[in-house]
C-alpha cells in the first residue's frame, strides 16, 4: 500500500509499504479515506523528536471499516469511523478512569500510545491507504449516517476538536468567563471554538499569522497579534487589567517569538502574566523530557526557566498532558450531527495523499492559507 514514510529531518515521502493488516483478534482493518496533518506531525517532521526513519506517520484518522478480528463484535465491516489518535486498551487502570491518552497497556514501560508517533509505542501511522487498529470494539467511535457527508467535520474527533476541548477542561473554563489561548493553530483554534461552545464570555487568541487570527475571528474569538503590541499588555487591557480567568497553551515546546527565535519558556510565562490570580492553565501544546536539539542547555534537558513564584504567589492552577480523546469524542460527535459544531472551518486544503511531501513543507513553514491540511489516500 501506498503511505508517507518519514526519512529524516525535513524528509518525507510516498512509498509503498507492507499493507496493514490484522495482527491480533482485537484489531480492526480500516481503509482510510480521510487523514490529517497535525502541529504534533511537525516537532518530527523537523527532526526535534527521536522519531525513527523508515516509519509512517499520521495520526488524526477516519474511514471505512474493511475487516475485523475474530475477537471484534461492536465494530462492524462497513462501519464508518474515527480513530482516537490515542491508543488504548480500556481495561487498564488509566482506562478504566478514562485516561485513555495514559493506557499502560498499549506502551509498556510508558504510558500513552498512538499512530505514527515517536515515543508512544511501535504503530504506524494512517497517512496511509489503510490503517490498524488495535483493541478495536473500544478504540473506534462509529458514526452516524451523516459520517462520509461531513468527514472534514469528523475527522477532526481524531485530535484536534478534543483536544482543544480538552485544554479549555484543564484550565477550568466556565459560562461567563475570559480566555486567553496562546497559538492560533488547530489546536488553538479548536480550543478557542471549545471555549465559545462551552458560553466563555471573552475568547482572546494569541498568535502573528493574519490568516490563523483571522479565522479565530470569524468563530467570535479577539484576536492579539503579538507582533505587533506586547500581548500581555493587550490581555489585561481587555480584562480589565487583572488578566483572563482561564489561559490555554496550544503552542508547545518550539514556541518561538514574532521573528522566529525559540524562546522556550515564552509562552509558560506570558500565560501566567496573562491570566488572573486564582486563575487556572490549561497545557496541551507538546513539551518533552528532552529535547537535544533545543535553543538552550535548559531546553536541551526538557527544562525552562518557568515563573514559579509569580505562578504560586498568583495562587494560580495548572494542568497538562495529551488529551483522553474518548474523554469528549461522543459528545462532541453528536455537537456535529446536530449541527451545532462544525470544526471543518479550520480546513484551509484537501488534497491527495501524493501530495503530502509538499503540504507538510507548506504547514511546516505556516506559509500562508495553510492552517490545516486533509489527505484523502483513495484521490
Ligand atoms: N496535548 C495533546 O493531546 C495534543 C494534541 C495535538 C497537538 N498537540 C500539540 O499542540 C501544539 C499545537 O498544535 P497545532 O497543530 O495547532 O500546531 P501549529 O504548529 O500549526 O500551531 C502552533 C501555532 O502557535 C503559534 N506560536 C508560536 N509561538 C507562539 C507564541 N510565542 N505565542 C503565540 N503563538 C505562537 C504559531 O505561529 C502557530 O500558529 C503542538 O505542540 C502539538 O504537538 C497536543
Ligand atoms: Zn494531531
Ligand atoms: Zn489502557
Amino acid at each position: 500500500m501506498k503511505a508517507l514514510v518519514y526519512n529524516g529531518p525535513r524528509d518525507v515521502s510516498i512509498e509503498n509499504v507492507p499493507d496493514a493488516k490484522i495482527e491480533r483478534p482485537t484489531d480492526a482493518l480500516v481503509k482510510i479515506v480521510v487523514t490529517n496533518i497535525c502541529g504534533s506531525d511537525l516537532h518530527m517532521y523537523e527532526g526535534r523528536t527521536g522519531m525513527e526513519s523508515g516509519r509512517v506517520l499520521g495520526h488524526e484518522n477516519f474511514g471505512q471499516v474493511v475487516e475485523i478480528g475474530s475477537a471484534v463484535d461492536r465494530v462492524k465491516v462497513g462501519d464508518w469511523v474515527c480513530l482516537p489518535f490515542n491508543i488504548a486498551c480500556g481495561f487498564c487502570e488509566n482506562c478504566e478512569r478514562g485516561l485513555t491518552g495514559f493506557c499502560l497497556t498499549t506502551n509498556p514501560g510508558s504510558a500513552g500510545a498512538a499512530y505514527g508517533f515517536d515515543q508512544m509505542g511501535p504503530y504506524a501511522g494512517g497517512q496511509a491507504e489503510y490503517l490498524r487498529v488495535p483493541y478495536a470494539d473500544f478504540n473506534a467511535l462509529v458514526l452516524p449516517p451523516d459520517a462520509e457527508e461531513k468527514q472534514l467535520d469528523y475527522v477532526m474527533l481524531s485530535d484536534i476538536f478534543p483536544t482543544g476541548w480538552h485544554a479549555t477542561e484543564l484550565a477550568g473554563v466556565r459560562p461567563g468567563e475570559s480566555v486567553a489561548i496562546y497559538g492560533a493553530g488547530p489546536v488553538g483554534l479548536m480550543a478557542a471554538y471549545s471555549a465559545m461552545i462551552k458560553g466563555a464570555a471573552k475568547v482572546m487568541v494569541i498568535d502573528r499569522h493574519p490568516d490563523r487570527l483571522k479565522l479565530a475571528q470569524s468563530i467570535g474569538a479577539i484576536p492579539i497579534d503579538d507582533s505587533a503590541d506586547d500581548c500581555v499588555e493587550q490581555i489585561l487591557n481587555q480584562t480589565g487589567g487583572v488578566g483572563a480567568d482561564r489561559g490555554c497553551e496550544c503552542v508547545g515546546y518550539q514556541c518561538h517569538d514574532h521573528h522566529g527565535h525559540e524562546v522556550s519558556n515564552l509562552t509558560m510565562n506570558r500565560l501566567v502574566d496573562s491570566v488572573r490570580p486564582t486563575g487556572g492553565l490549561g497545557v496541551v501544546g507538546v513539551f518533552v523530557p528532552k529535547d537535544p536539539k533545543g535553543p538552550d542547555e535548559l531546553a536541551k534537558k526538557g527544562q525552562m526557566a518557568f515563573d514559579f513564584g509569580k505562578f504560586w504567589f498568583k495562587g494560580q492552577a495548572m494542568r497538562t498532558g495529551q488529551a483522553n480523546v474518548k474523554a469528549y469524542n461522543r459528545q462532541l460527535a453528536n455537537l456535529i450531527h446536530a449541527g451545532r459544531a462544525k470544526p471543518s472551518f479550520v480546513v484551509s486544503q484537501t488534497l491527495a495523499l501524493d501530495e503530502a511531501p509538499e503540504a507538510y513543507k507548506h504547514f511546516d513553514d505556516r506559509d500562508h492559507g495553510w492552517t490545516k491540511v486533509t489527505l484523502k489516500p483513495a484521490a
